[in-house]
C-alpha cells in the first residue's frame, strides 16, 4: 500500500453541520455575484464537467484559447470575484500554517455524474503555501498520488466537512476526483458535491 507523501493530510469532519451550513449560504451569495460557468481545456475546448466560480482577488480560470491561469475578473461577467469571506480565512489560518493569506478561493461544483481527472495544482507561482481544500455535500472518491503521473495513487472517500491538505512534499502531488456518491450527504438539496481550494498565488 503506497503511502501519502508528507504534507499530505485528511482531516475528516473538520467542520460540523452547522459551519457547513453557514459556508453553504455563503457559497450561495458569492455564486449571485459570479455565476458558475462551465469551463473548458486548453486547445480542445472539450467542456469540463465540473462548473466553477471563484472569490478572492485572484480567481482560477481556463479556455479554449489562453489555457489555466488566475485572473482578477470573472470571464464571463468581467467583475471583480467576491472578497474571500471571514469564514474562508478562518480556516485558512487555523490549518495552512502559512502567514500570508489565501488569493484565491476556486469553487468546484460537482453534479453527481461529474468527476475530475487527474491533475496537479501548478498555476501558482507560490509553491511553498499549501492549498486547503473542503468538501461539502455527497461524498467523493478522491485519488491522491505522487509528484509523476504514474507514480502509485491512494483512493479515499470524502465526506462532507472533510479537508484535504496539499502541502509540503505533496504540494504538487497528482489528485482527482473518481466519482461523487449519490444521495450520501443531506447538505444540499438538490445533491452533488462542492469543493472549495484556497490558494496563494502570488510568494
Ligand atoms: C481540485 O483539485 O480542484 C478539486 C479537488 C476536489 O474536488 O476534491
Ligand atoms: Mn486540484
Amino acid at each position: 500500500m503506497p503511502e501519502l507523501l508528507s504534507g499530505i493530510r485528511h482531516l475528516p469532519e473538520y467542520l460540523d453541520r452547522a459551519r457547513q451550513e453557514a459556508l453553504v449560504d455563503i457559497i450561495r451569495a458569492i455564486v449571485a455575484e459570479a455565476p458558475l460557468y462551465v469551463p473548458v481545456m486548453p486547445g480542445t475546448g472539450k467542456p469540463m464537467s465540473v462548473r466553477m466560480t471563484n472569490c478572492g482577488s485572484l480567481g482560477w480560470v481556463t479556455d479554449k484559447e489562453r489555457g489555466y491561469r488566475y485572473q482578477p475578473m470573472h470571464p464571463a461577467t468581467g467583475r471583480p470575484w467576491p472578497a474571500i469571506p471571514q469564514e474562508l480565512s478562518d480556516i485558512w489560518n487555523d490549518v495552512s500554517g502559512y502567514k500570508k493569506p489565501p488569493e484565491a478561493c476556486l469553487v468546484n461544483f460537482y453534479s453527481d455524474d461529474a468527476r475530475m481527472g487527474l491533475h496537479q495544482d501548478k498555476d501558482e507561482t507560490d509553491l511553498k503555501a499549501p492549498v486547503v481544500s473542503i468538501s461539502l455535500g455527497n461524498a467523493c472518491l478522491f485519488r491522491v498520488g505522487g509528484v509523476n503521473r504514474s507514480d502509485k495513487t491512494i483512493s479515499f472517500k470524502l465526506s462532507s466537512g472533510d479537508l484535504v491538505i496539499l502541502g509540503g512534499q505533496g504540494r504538487l502531488c497528482f489528485h482527482g476526483v473518481d466519482r461523487i456518491y449519490p444521495a450520501t450527504s443531506t447538505l444540499l438539496k438538490n445533491g452533488g458535491r462542492i469543493n472549495l481550494t484556497l490558494r496563494r498565488v502570488n510568494p
